[in-house]
């Protein structure tokens, strides 16, 4: 049995009402019935949101001992935070940043990312597949 973790940042609680035209009409809830149903026989989902930027660092480190492999839209903090960053390089296994827009192609600020110096792989503008693709890549590299 492995576990994988898939922690969402601030502001994705209102995905499918925020700015559908960028992020699509799929709630969080849809997101996690799409990536329960893609998860693998022995592959256990653990599926969080938090607006607090230490409530993410505080999941990444009970990753350390509860989880295989991260998964992790860190939402806005993507583009700040260092502590979020720094948690996951205290991770061992394997780690997937997903953005569901493509943040290249959007403003300036959201081009540079601190989590995509410790992802393993990072995935973007795949809408809400990006998730399904990011949890694949995970699991097979478990
Ligand atoms: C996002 C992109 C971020 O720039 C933004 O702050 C988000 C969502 C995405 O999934 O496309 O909240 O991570």
């Amino acid at each position: 049995m492995s576990t994988i973790y898939i922690l969402n940042g601030p502001n994705l609680n209102l995905l499918g009402k925020r700015e559908p035209e960028i992020y699509g009409h799929d709630t969080l809830a849809d997101v996690e019935a799409m990536c329960r149903e893609a998860a693998p026989e022995g592959v256990d989902i653990v599926f969080r949101q938090s607006n607090h930027e230490g409530v993410l660092v505080d999941w990444v480190q009970e990753a350390r001992e509860a989880a295989d492999a991260i998964v992790i839209n860190p939402a806005a903090y993507t583009h700040t935070s260092v502590a979020i960053l720094d948690a996951l390089s205290a991770f061992e296994g394997p780690v997937v940043e997903v953005h569901i827009s493509d943040v290249h192609k959007r403003e300036k600020f959201r081009h540079h990312s601190y989590v995509s110096q410790r992802a393993d792989e990072v995935i973007v503008g795949r809408g809400v597949q990006g998730y399904v693709d990011g949890l694949a890549w995970a699991v097979e590299k478990l």
